[in-house]
């Protein structure tokens, strides 16, 4: 069985990707991990919160703790990686929180993946 690690599920594209796996494929495990910015609104995913397949974690993509525990928890088999800051215009007056989440952020997940998954596919 699949267990899917979904970042920024809440968002304008993360919201439709989750959709689409938790109903196309009822026998993976869906776990979207969101820190619900501006950006984020779980009512794009109202629809399906209850669907057996589903779990919500509201949570950071920096936030190693977070991270190394959801890897060990649910040893994923796949990443979706949609969390980012996406709004350009926003890059000027907060450039701090687009080099936090879309650089640091990107580097942590992949260390979580290389570390976790890794062997299973031959790194
Ligand atoms: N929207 C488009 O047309 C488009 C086109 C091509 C590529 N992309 C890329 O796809 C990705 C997603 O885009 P989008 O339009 O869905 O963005 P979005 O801004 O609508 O959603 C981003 C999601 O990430 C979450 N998030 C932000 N920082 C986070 C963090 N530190 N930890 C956890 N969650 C966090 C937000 O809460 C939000 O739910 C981005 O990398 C974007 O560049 C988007």
């Amino acid at each position: 069985m699949h267990t899917i690690l979904l970042t920024g599920g809440a968002g304008f594209i993360g919201s439709h990707l989750t959709r689409l796996f938790v109903k196309k494929y009822p026998q993976y495990k869906i776990i979207n991990l969101d820190k619900l910015t501006y950006a984020g609104n779980l009512e794009n995913l109202r629809d399906i919160e209850n669907e057996p397949n589903y779990h919500f974690v509201k949570g950071d993509i920096t936030d190693l703790d977070l991270l190394r525990t959801l890897f060990a928890e649910h040893k994923f088999t796949a990443v979706l990686h949609c969390a980012a800051e996406s709004h350009v215009d926003r890059s000027i007056t907060d450039p701090l929180a687009f080099i936090t989440t879309n650089v640091l952020g990107n580097r942590i997940l992949a260390a979580g993946c290389q570390r976790s998954m890794g062997r299973q596919y031959g790194e």
